[in-house]
């Protein structure tokens, strides 16, 4: 897992990794997010005291990126309930098509591609996600196909 902090605007895309620096956790037997996935502190604010303060409850700021089944997937490291890290949880299939992260806190389950929660209007918020072509000098261990994986906090409407 790799953790790491930023200090940009909050609605600017935010390079993540390649997408081969995510290992598809659906591969392990129990699906836990937590050794395959990669957390970024993306502060809301710009404005520094607001952020210091925020690192108390620097939750917040976090985005938790991981591979599942072979889909990317971009979400808020803390659980809508309670504010539970996400990345203690675990992925599910939902039905064939869909797929959940269970809360290891209470048990609650959200959905990966629309947020929805299993209970009450709780709601998990998704980033966006933007696979790009690599723009820096090739390192010898990627190949060109292996995208660069970029995130930015889905627009509140
Ligand atoms: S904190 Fe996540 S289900 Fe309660």
């Amino acid at each position: 897992m790799e953790v790491s902090k930023e200090t940009a605007k909050s609605d600017e895309w935010h390079l993540v990794g390649r997408v081969s620096s995510f290992p598809d956790i659906g591969l392990e037997e129990k699906c836990r997010v937590l050794p395959g996935c990669t957390i970024k502190s993306i502060p809301k604010t710009e404005d520094p005291e607001k952020s210091r303060a925020n690192r108390l409850s620097d939750l917040d700021d976090q985005v938790l990126v991981f591979k599942y089944k072979g889909f990317l997937h971009a979400i808020d490291n803390q659980c809508p309930h309670s504010s539970f890290p996400l990345k203690q949880g675990n992925v599910f299939d939902i039905e064939d098509i869909g797929a959940g992260i269970r809360c290891f806190r209470h048990g609650w389950k959200f959905d990966l591609f629309t947020g929805k929660g299993d209970r009450g209007p709780h709601k998990l918020s998704l980033w966006d996600i933007d696979l790009r072509d690599p723009s820096s000098v090739p390192d010898g261990r990627s190949s060109s196909n292996d995208k660069e994986v970029w995130v930015r906090r889905h627009a509140q409407v």
